[in-house]
């Protein structure tokens, strides 16, 4: 039974976001189910590339509106985009030299899954305060 999934503590109040982040942890879950279930490589391909487009995506939405915005902890917040950004393109480096080993399987859940549920309930948390806060909303396009 797979661990990676979304469950109502990781709301944080913004529902814009909270969608995106349901479709992120949903791609989460379809790679992690790709590598136990043994898909072939193109399979795993498309879907680790789906992620990188989506968190590319994801990523931009929120900083297009913590930039329009004049977020405080915008810097910080983008350091650690970056770092996931490099995760990912790190494990899809180590796919395709390594293809679908063990290793690859426990790092999607350990550094993906650990690194977003953190993520989401620390600082994309403290963004949807800061949004209740200033009475600001989200919007798709910035
Ligand atoms: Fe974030």
């Amino acid at each position: 039974m797979s661990n990676i999934a979304w469950n109502d503590n990781l709301s944080i109040g913004v529902d814009l976001i909270d969608e995106q982040h349901k479709s992120l942890i949903g791609k989460i879950a379809d790679l992690e189910e790709a590598l136990h279930s043994g898909q072939g490589p193109a399979e795993i391909v498309r879907i680790l590339t789906f992620l990188m487009d989506y968190t590319k995506f994801h990523f931009g939405t929120e900083e297009r509106n913590m930039r329009a915005y004049d977020y405080p902890d915008l810097d910080a917040h983008l350091a650690k985009h970056g770092e996931f950004k490099t995760t990912l393109a790190n494990l899809s480096d180590d796919f395709k030299e390594e293809g679908a080993t063990q290793g690859l399987a426990d790092s999607i859940e350990t550094l993906l899954m650990n690194w977003f549920v953190k993520h989401i309930k620390d600082v994309d948390h403290r963004f949807g305060e800061f949004l209740r806060e200033n009475a600001l909303t989200m919007s798709e396009d910035g």
